[in-house]
């Protein structure tokens, strides 16, 4: 363990992918440290490596070589088992398709995160109404994905994302499906949980008004970082 560790503290990372007799290096030695509290943009051409770099960072895949420190946690000397318990105690997820159970309520796909703890229904249901209500959806608590518009199933995401006050957020295009204002009004709700509850958040995106409102921009091209700018 480090002493103070950054949220994110990777190094040298690579991501080979085999495509039939040939090997595709989707990352090619990426270095990069997030510290807590920090609003970082991914951004790239398409094809580029951002959601294997994501996917990497949310411990949904382990990478070819190099290290990944979560929270001072080495993941990447971590089996299956351990590194599915870091990913929903650590990491909360956001979709570009929102990712929802259609037959669950609002406040039921909210808590799922936290059936892995055995905390009982109760508990559960409390959390998960705290967290819609974080996200401003209290009203529609009881609702299901498909009484939804597009701009709520997102914040239900959210909600689910926060239920477990993970160590950061990560969300791959997370105003791909939804139209300009509805993005911009997910993009000021993300605004307001890094300012008031300091959530670290890295967003991966290929819209340029949506990282520019971002304090971080980090910028990948055929697997390699090739700029890292922070706002003054
Ligand atoms: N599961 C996979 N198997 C084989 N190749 C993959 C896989 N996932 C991604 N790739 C390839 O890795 C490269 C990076 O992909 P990706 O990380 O999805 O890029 P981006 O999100 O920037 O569009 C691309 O060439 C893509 O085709
Ligand atoms: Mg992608």
């Amino acid at each position: 363990m480090e002493i103070d560790p950054a949220v994110i503290n990777i190094r040298a990372l690579r991501k080979t992918y085999a495509r039939g007799a040939e090997e595709v290096h989707a990352l090619q030695g990426v270095d990069l440290r997030v510290e807590h509290g920090e609003f970082v943009a991914v951004v790239g051409p398409s094809g580029s490596g951002k959601s294997t770099l994501l996917n990497l960072v949310g411990c949904l895949d382990t990478p070819t070589a190099g290290e990944y420190f979560l929270d001072g946690i080495a993941t990447h000397r971590l089996g299956d088992r351990d590194l599915a318990f870091v990913r929903n105690q650590k990491i909360g997820f956001v979709f570009q398709s929102f990712n929802l159970l259609p037959r669950m309520n609002a406040w039921q796909n909210a808590a799922l995160p936290l059936a892995y703890g055995g905390e009982r229904r109760a508990g559960r249901r409390k959390r998960a109404e705290a967290a819609l209500d974080r996200v401003g959806l209290s009203p529609r608590r009881d609702h299901r994905p498909n009484e939804l518009s597009g701009g709520e199933r997102q914040r239900v995401a959210i909600a689910r994302a926060l239920v477990n006050n993970p160590s950061m957020v990560l969300a791959d295009e997370p105003t791909g499906n939804l139209d300009q204002k509805t993005g911009g009004e997910i993009m000021r709700l993300f605004e307001e949980l890094n300012r008031e509850m300091r959530v670290t958040l890295v967003i991966v995106t290929h819209e340029p008004d949506i990282a520019a409102r971002c304090r971080r921009v980090v910028r990948i091209v055929d697997g390699l970082i090739v700029e890292d700018r922070s706002a003054a």
